[in-house]
C-alpha cells in the first residue's frame, strides 16, 4: 500500500497560529489553525499537535478551508495535553506536523452512510464534503451519550443531505446507540458505502451491520501514536499494520482480520490494554 506520511518537510514540527477558538461544551473545544499543509488534508487524515512542555498527541483533522489555508480540530479534554489545548486562545501558536495517514477512500457518486461516535464524529465533516465533491450523497448518524455532547450538530445539518442524531439517554433524536439507527438505515437498501469513526466497540458493530447488508465499510482506527510516520512501531496492529501509515482509515475487512481489532490496544509502553 502506498504511504501517505508525506516527505521530510511534513515530519518536522511547524509553529502554526490559532486563528479561531470556540468552547463547545464543558469538555469540548474546537480551534482553527492556519497552516498551508494542514489545509490540504484529506478526509480521515490526522495531525500531530504539540504543546511545548506538555506533550505531542495525534488529533484527527475535522475539516479544512483551503481558501483560508486553515484546518479545524475538535478536541475532548481528557488529560494534560488536551486540557492545555482547552486553554488556547486565538493568536496563540501550536506545533503541528502532518497531515498523516491514509484518508477515507471515497468512490464516485457513493450513497454514503457516515456513522460517528463522540469526537470521532468530527472528521466525518470533511468526509461529507468529499462525498459531495465526488457526486455522492451523505447521510450522517452522529451519536453521543447526551445532547450536550452532540457537538457541531448545526454544522452537520448545514453540510449533509440528512442527519439522524442519536443519544444514549434519549435527550435528542433517536433514543439509543448509533448502531441501532445504522441497522435500520442499512435495511432500507439505500446505501452503497459506510464510513465510520468513533469508539472501536461501536465501529465493530457498524462494520458487522454493513457486512450483513452487503455494503462496503471503512473504519478509522486509533492506536497509541508517537512518531506518526511509521517509524517507531508504537501504533502497530496485528503483525504489522501501522495505524499511522496503513491507517487510520482502512477497509473493515482488513481491520476484522487483525487479532487486536475490537479486543485490545497497546499503551505507551507497548503493553496490551483492553478496549474501553
Ligand atoms: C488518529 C487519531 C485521531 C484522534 N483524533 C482525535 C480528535 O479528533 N479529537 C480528540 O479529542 N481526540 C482525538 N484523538 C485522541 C487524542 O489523541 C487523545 O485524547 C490525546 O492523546 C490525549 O492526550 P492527553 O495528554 O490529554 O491525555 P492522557 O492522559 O495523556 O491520555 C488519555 C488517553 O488518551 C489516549 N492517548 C494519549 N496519548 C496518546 C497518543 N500519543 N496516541 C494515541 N492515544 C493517546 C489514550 O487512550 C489515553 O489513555 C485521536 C487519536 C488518534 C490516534
Ligand atoms: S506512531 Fe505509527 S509507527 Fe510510530
Amino acid at each position: 500500500m502506498p504511504s501517505h506520511a508525506g516527505g521530510e518537510a511534513l515530519a518536522r514540527p511547524r509553529a502554526a497560529r490559532i486563528v479561531a477558538f470556540e468552547r463547545l461544551s464543558d469538555r469540548h473545544v474546537a480551534f482553527e489553525v492556519a497552516d498551508p499543509h494542514l489545509a490540504r488534508t484529506k478526509a480521515g487524515q490526522f495531525a500531530m499537535l504539540w504543546i511545548p512542555g506538555v506533550d505531542e498527541v495525534p488529533m484527527g483533522v475535522s475539516t479544512v478551508d483551503p481558501e483560508r489555508g486553515t484546518a479545524w480540530f475538535l478536541v475532548l479534554e481528557v488529560g494534560d495535553c488536551t486540557r492545555a489545548m482547552g486553554r488556547l486562545k486565538a493568536g496563540d501558536r501550536i506545533g503541528v506536523r502532518g497531515p498523516y495517514g491514509r484518508p477515507f477512500a471515497v468512490p464516485k457518486a457513493a450513497k454514503t452512510l457516515l456513522v460517528g461516535g463522540g469526537t470521532g464524529t468530527a472528521p466525518l465533516l470533511a468526509a461529507v464534503d468529499e462525498v459531495h465533491a465526488t457526486g455522492g450523497t451523505a447521510t450522517v448518524v452522529p451519536g453521543a451519550r447526551t445532547k450536550d455532547l452532540l457537538v457541531w450538530l448545526d454544522r452537520f445539518e448545514a453540510a449533509a443531505d440528512a442527519v439522524h442524531p442519536c443519544t444514549d439517554d434519549g435527550s435528542l433524536g433517536h433514543h439509543g446507540f448509533t448502531t441501532g439507527k445504522t441497522e435500520e438505515l442499512l435495511a432500507t437498501g439505500a446505501f452503497d458505502l459506510v464510513l465510520t469513526c468513533g469508539p472501536e466497540i461501536m465501529m465493530v458493530k457498524v462494520a458487522e451491520a454493513a457486512r450483513r447488508h452487503g455494503v462496503p465499510c471503512q473504519v478509522s482506527v486509533e492506536r497509541w501514536m508517537k512518531c506518526g510516520v511509521g517509524v517507531c512501531g508504537s501504533c502497530v496492529m496485528g503483525d504489522g499494520v501501522r495505524a499511522c501509515v496503513e491507517g487510520p482509515c482502512i477497509p473493515a475487512e482488513v481491520a476484522e482480520r487483525l487479532p487486536d481489532w475490537g479486543h485490545y490496544h497497546r499503551g505507551p509502553d507497548g503493553n496490551k490494554m483492553p478496549l474501553h
